[in-house]
């Protein structure tokens, strides 16, 4: 029964909000706000779940099903694995709160760090208003935002240039080639780098990536991408990705996820909730090279100026700012109602979890 009233929960939250009003006094008003013909969906946080301790995933509930051609997928392996498995929909358009909880119930991520990947997404590539994004690209499931006020289109998760970037490690830079899929050829190169610098483990010789391994990797996707692309560009908050988006594992789990895109067999989930970990720490100490910075005209790396004071206490705080100033469309902090009851929340959980001293409102560039 349990597995029933999750599912309850990540189908509908509007369940969770009409259904945390009679236990909670102050709720905020859940009258129907309707704007330019959309009806507006109030996010709430969901709750930490209950048991957080190791166990098998996939359960019964979530076979594989690979997508059928009006499914939305993306640049993001644990997003695509998640949708494979029906832990968020299965057509690639999800939620606030079925991110959070698809990605606590399947790969044991923190709730507060789920928190922090939705918010972002949400605000950056979906309809905020409505609740809704794309895994993938553009969908008619997800309407524009109302007035249209960041172009005519929500462009989903997929979209260059806000959180999507360069330096993937399984995916082109878009000047080079398909930014969304996985590419085989750039996925031989790791492989040949953990084939070099990967630890001994039960699956054989060199099959897990230590931190030497992906420490190799980052420095050859970098490298790479930077001499190939001649629009090269790794702002702040994409170079915390870059060196955020692995973990030590093997080569049959990880292939597994980046080119199956579905769950190792026998895979159980880890014993505690997940968090950053050191791991991003470590590989950015060891390529201190690589600060954020973009190619000039001449295909020369050059380094972005730091974030201005008081921003630039910590890179975490850096890329709060930059993705305030340069990826969350400026016109956000202009919205009303319901609209804003979720901006407002959005925003004040990424800067609560951002270490600054400050506030800082929407103001990047709409229709990009
Ligand atoms: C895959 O990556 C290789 C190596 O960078 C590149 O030459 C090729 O164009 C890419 N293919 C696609 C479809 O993006
Ligand atoms: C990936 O899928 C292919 C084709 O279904 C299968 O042969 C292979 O064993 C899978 N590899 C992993 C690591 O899951
Ligand atoms: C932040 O920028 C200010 C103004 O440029 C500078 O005085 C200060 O030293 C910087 N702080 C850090 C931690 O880099
Ligand atoms: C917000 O709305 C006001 C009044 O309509 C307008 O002057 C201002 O430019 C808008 N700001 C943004 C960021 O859209
Ligand atoms: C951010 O933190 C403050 C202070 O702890 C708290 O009052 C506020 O509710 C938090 N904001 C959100 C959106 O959770």
């Amino acid at each position: 029964m349990k597995t029933f009233s999750l599912l309850l929960l990540v189908v509908s939250p509007l369940f969770i909000a009409v259904n945390a009003r009679s236990n909670i006094r102050d709720a905020p008003s859940t009258t129907v706000d309707i704007q330019d013909g959309q009806t507006g969906v109030l996010m709430v946080v969901p709750p930490r779940p209950t048991e957080t301790g190791t166990k098998r995933i996939p359960d019964a509930d979530h076979p594989f099903i690979a997508p059928g051609p009006n499914d939305m997928r993306g640049p993001c392996p644990g997003m695509n694995t998640l949708a494979n498995h029906g832990y968020i929909s299965r057509n690639g358009i999800t939620s606030f709160e079925e991110i959070i909880i698809g990605a606590a119930e399947a790969f044991n991520i923190d709730r507060d760090m789920g928190v922090g990947m939705a918010s972002l997404n949400l605000l950056a590539r979906g309809n905020a208003f409505v609740n809704k994004i794309s895994i993938g690209g553009v969908s008619p499931l997800v309407p524009p935002l109302p007035g249209q006020i960041d172009g005519p289109e929500t462009r989903g998760i997929a979209a260059h240039g806000r959180g999507e970037g360069d330096a993937s490690m399984t995916r082109s830079d878009i000047h080079i080639g398909n930014s969304r899929n996985f590419n085989q050829t750039l996925w031989d190169e790791d492989l040949e780098i953990l084939a070099k610098f990967g630890a001994d483990g039960p699956d054989g010789p060199a099959t897990v990536f230590n931190l030497e391994t992906l420490i190799e990797l980052k420095r050859q996707n970098l490298e790479s991408d930077q001499l190939l692309d001649p629009e090269f560009a790794i702002p702040i908050r994409r170079l915390n990705l870059v060196f955020g988006t692995t973990k030590q594992a093997t080569k049959r789990i990880m292939t597994s996820f980046f080119m199956n895109q579905t769950f190792p067999e026998n895979w159980f989930r880890a014993a505690s909730p997940v968090l950053g970990g050191s791991i991003p720490g470590e590989i950015a100490a060891a390529l201190p090279q690589w600060v954020p910075g973009h190619n000039d005209e001449n295909g020369v790396f050059v380094a972005d100026p730091p974030a201005p004071a008081p921003f630039n206490i910590s890179s975490g705080c850096a890329a709060y700012w930059d993705n305030f100033a340069n990826a969350v469309p400026g016109s956000l902090a202009n919205v009303t109602g319901i609209f804003k009851q979720n901006v407002d929340m959005l925003t004040g959980l990424l800067f609560n979890a951002s270490g600054c001293s400050e506030p800082v409102a929407p103001a990047g560039p709409t229709n990009v």
